[in-house]
């Protein structure tokens, strides 16, 4: 009987290494069909799921109905199953260099629970090559086992977008890659049973490696250029909306938007790729272009709005700004790599003073992760507010609610990143990307 076979009548289980945004949900689609081990180091989270709670805040109770699963811990629950994925982070250090520490440490723990005739699946997105030359030496340095022969390795990226309740791990394709043939089919199978949407089985594992990888670098580069082109517009005094707007109605004009660049993936996997690819001794340069324009942003946005209070008379020391959303996408808790932490920065090394509101983010996260905090009550008395990401809460503000924000003071600003107040206000000094 082969591994799939053996999923499938419960003589083996899946353990998921990691239960972040990625592993809870693959878990538990996972627990739905087969048995399942959900391990993670943290037991704090793992406590939170035993009680049906989704740490990352993403998914209901509910989610959690009819499944057998068991959350664990302790890494040597992990010998109790025998097709391993491991959807553990993998980012960037301060130096914008890949930092592999959670998939080393997390291919320490699945090596030493290896036995013959189990399977790792790798989801963590990496650079072409790191599953075969930086973790499979590690399985197999801990197991005494052989890849190939007595274990099989695979790579499925993953592609789930948080806060999209209609792109979710059932609905997207699954793209998928094993060491062999053999592997491949069986991975194969194995994902087709959550899978509605199907698989794609890529040839090698560097291809499935590869895919995922431009496919967050193909969306940061164009996402670069919509920002440059902001740059340019606001320069010429045309609004990048309308722009954009009329530019759309070409058939084959490619919709991206200007913004704020932030987050787990769009902004760190392309930094994987350039480093892999110095190591080929080229220096990406469209890549690091794109990675450059969006990692200025905050700054940028930051600096055109004390230009603007300048021209408006107001004293910067005493000028006050409020920031709505600081989380680095809409309708998500998400804090990591928010570039609204850049525009705080930058404000503040100005003089101004800064209140922060966010109805999804977590005021301690904030504290730690950035040493600021969320305002529980902002005043009215806002020289500018910057509306920095377009939770739906915020989509319902009309300008009366933004007057009122900055009631009794003299000329008002009103900034809108995502441009989602474009035609709506009147009378207040406006400004977006
Ligand atoms: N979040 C996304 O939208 C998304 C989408 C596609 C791909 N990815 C990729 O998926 C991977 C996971 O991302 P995420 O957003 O789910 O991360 P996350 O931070 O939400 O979750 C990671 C979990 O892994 C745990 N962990 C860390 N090291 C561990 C170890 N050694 N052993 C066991 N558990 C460990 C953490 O405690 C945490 O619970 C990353 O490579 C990311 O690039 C993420």
């Amino acid at each position: 009987m082969n591994i799939y076979e053996r999923l499938l009548n419960k003589e083996a289980r899946l353990s998921v290494i990691g239960l972040g945004y990625v592993g809870l949900p693959i878990a538990l689609e996972f627990a739905r069909k087969i048995s399942v081990v959900g391990f993670d180091i943290k037991a704090d989270r793992v406590e939170k799921m035993r009680n049906r709670i989704d740490p990352s805040e993403e998914l209901e109770p509910e989610a959690f109905d009819n499944c057998d699963i068991y959350f664990t811990a302790n890494p040597e629950d992990l010998k109790k199953a025998n097709f391993h994925i491991i959807g553990v982070p993998t980012p960037i250090d301060k130096r914008n260099l890949p930092d592999l520490t959670p998939v080393i440490s997390a291919s320490h723990s699945v090596g030493k629970a290896l036995k013959k005739g189990d399977y790792v699946v790798y989801e963590s997105t990496v650079y072409p090559g790191c599953t075969e030359e930086d973790c499979i030496p590690i399985l197999e340095k801990e197991s005494g086992l052989k890849c190939g022969e007595d274990f099989k390795v695979g790579f499925s990226p993953e592609r789930i977008n948080p806060g999209d309740k209609e792109h979710t791990i059932t609905s997207i394709t699954k793209v998928v890659s094993g060491c062999d043939e053999i592997s491949l089919d069986n991975i194969a199978k194995t994902y087709e049973l959550i899978v509605t949407a199907g698989v794609h089985r890529a040839p090698s594992i560097k291809v499935a490696e590869a895919a995922k990888i431009i496919e967050n670098t193909q969306r940061d580069v164009n996402i670069a250029l919509m920002n440059e082109l902001s740059i340019i517009f606001n320069r010429m005094g045309i609004n990048t909306y309308d722009v954009l707007e009329a530019a759309g109605t070409k058939w084959n004009f490619l919709r991206f938007y200007p913004g704020l660049v932030g987050g787990h993936c769009i902004g760190v996997d392309p930094y994987y790729l350039v480093y892999k690819a110095k190591e080929y001794r080229y220096h990406p340069q469209i890549i690091n272009s794109g990675r450059f324009v969006n990692d200025s942003m905050g700054f940028y946005a930051a600096k055109q709005l004390v230009k603007k209070l300048i021209a408006a008379g107001k004293n910067i020391q005493n000028s006050r700004v409020l920031i709505m959303g600081v989380t680095f996408k809409e309708n998500v808790s998400d804090i990591r790599n928010s570039k609204v932490a850049d525009v705080i920065g930058e404000l503040k090394s100005y003089g101004v003073n800064v209140d922060v509101v966010d109805p999804m983010a977590n005021a301690k996260e904030l504290e730690h992760e950035y040493g600021f905090t969320l305002c529980e009550k902002p005043s009215d008395d806002y020289d500018a507010v910057i509306v920095a990401v377009n939770h739906k809460k915020y989509m319902q503000l009309t300008e009366d609610d933004f007057k009122n924000m900055m009631k009794n003071v003299q000329n008002p600003i009103l900034v809108d990143i995502k441009g989602i107040l474009r035609n709506k206000i009147k009378d207040l000094q406006y400004w977006s990307f």
